[in-house]
């Protein structure tokens, strides 16, 4: 594995302690360890506790990428994307839009002939342009479903319901 500077470069001059910590010890201590643990299934174990931790910022759109670089493939990621023909994306607005790593996601993969339907939960906000926004990073795309705005508070069964209809 390569040296990481992405700390340093980033934060070097406002937080060098800190840069540092994440480049000399996180990585160079810790990931470099490859006869412990091989970087590939250490990103895969990564990308994993990040997304079920609801982590979406830029540590995971840079923890996919490294992901990428140490070998996972598309198809490892999502398992085999060619056998759904209907793909449900959710997730929490923020700042009026989807969190970036949504636009990551949809430009990774080739959804043309598919069907996706948008749903997100917010505090208020509606889904104002988010479903015109993420058209632009999936120009491949088919169809698209009508978006669906929730509440923080939506049960499981209003969402199960919309599922049910957007399947289709
Ligand atoms: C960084 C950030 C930005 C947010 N921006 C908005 C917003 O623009 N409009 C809104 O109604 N809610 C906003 N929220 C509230 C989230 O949409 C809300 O917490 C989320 O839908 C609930 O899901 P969660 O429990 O997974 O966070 C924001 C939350 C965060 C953390």
């Amino acid at each position: 594995m390569g040296k990481v500077t992405a700390g340093k470069e980033m934060l070097g001059d406002f937080a060098p302690q800190f840069a540092g910590f994440n480049d000399d010890v996180l990585f160079g201590e810790v990931w470099s360890r490859e006869d412990k643990l091989a970087p590939r299934e250490r990103s895969i174990v990564t990308v994993s506790a990040l997304l079920s931790s609801g982590i979406l910022d830029s540590s995971l759109k840079f923890h996919i990428q490294k992901a990428k670089d140490n070998g996972v493939t598309k198809e490892e990621m999502v398992k085999d994307m060619g056998r759904y023909d209907v793909v449900l994306i959710g997730f929490p607005i923020w700042w009026y839009v989807a969190p970036r790593i949504i636009q990551t996601f949809l430009e990774s993969y080739d959804f043309s002939g598919k069907k996706i339907s948008l749903f997100a939960t917010s505090g208020m906000s509606g889904m104002g342009d988010t479903q015109e926004i993420l058209r632009l990073s999936c120009p491949g795309a088919a169809t698209w479903g009508a978006g669906r705005r929730f509440s923080e508070s939506a049960s499981e069964s209003e969402i199960n319901r919309w599922v049910g209809k957007s399947s289709f």
